[in-house]
């Protein structure tokens, strides 16, 4: 595992494990907020207040971070319930940047609290946010009808081909509430064809910056 810096000054993580890095070498900060913050999070805090996120891969905590650091500047309810099989170190965490590269002045607090906090048990960080981190694999989840948004942020499909298959995306599909939606960096047309085939409405977005496209999907909300 090694800490590198993206394009835009914020930290990633290269995992040996998998070969691949956590984040677009463009910019880690950037990505989590077009993809995740952008295209899911403001879109659902448009229609309410009290969002329930579940987020595929907790790894750095970026995801989580700045979803907090929304939450308090639109003054949402957010229950956040972060997933993650290979827990980075404490130490690891407190390498990385996001504190000092985020504008926020409690972004570093926030962060160390998030990554401090005990696991398999929620957490209020502040009043706007309480996170869930459950130690388990993706493969073995089995949530029904709870989440307004799923962050599927695992690593693209030709490390882990097994995750964007019709079999799991299905588990991400009955895990949404009816009409919740599931934001990912990834485009690729087997993916989209998999995610329609479960039931999804698929929406195609411009992408972050240095990819040209991104993908939104829906539960449909009558089925
Ligand atoms: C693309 S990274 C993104 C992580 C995170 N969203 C972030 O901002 O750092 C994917 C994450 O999924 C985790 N992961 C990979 N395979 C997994 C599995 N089968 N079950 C649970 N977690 C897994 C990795 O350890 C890594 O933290």
């Amino acid at each position: 595992m090694e800490i590198f810096e993206t394009g835009d000054g914020s930290h990633s993580i290269f995992s040996d494990q998998f070969g691949v890095s956590y984040h677009s070498k463009h910019g880690a900060v950037q990505e989590t907020q077009h993809v995740f913050i952008n295209a899911a999070l403001r879109m659902k805090a448009t229609i309410q207040n009290k969002i329930s996120i579940l987020g595929i891969g907790f790894g750095t905590g970026l995801n989580a971070l700045m979803t907090c650091l929304e939450a308090q500047k639109r003054n949402l309810q957010i229950d956040y319930v972060a997933v993650e099989a290979y827990p980075i170190s404490l130490e690891t965490a407190q390498s990385l940047n996001y504190g000092e590269v985020l504008p926020d002045p409690k972004a570093n607090d926030l962060f160390m609290k998030i990554h401090e906090c005990k696991w398999e048990t929620p957490i209020v960080i502040n009043e706007n946010f309480t996170i869930t981190k459950v130690e388990k694999r993706f493969e073995d989840l089995a949530y029904k009808d709870q989440f307004d948004i799923i962050y599927f942020d695992a690593f693209a499909p030709n490390s882990q081909p097994e995750l964007w298959t019709k079999e799991f995306l299905s588990i991400m599909y009955n895990s949404l509430l009816p009409a919740g939606i599931l934001t990912t960096y990834c485009a690729k047309g087997q993916v989209k064809r998999n995610m329609k085939a479960v039931g999804f409405l698929v929406e195609k977005l411009p992408g972050p910056p240095g990819k040209r496209e991104m993908t939104r999907a829906c539960r449909q909300a009558i089925e």
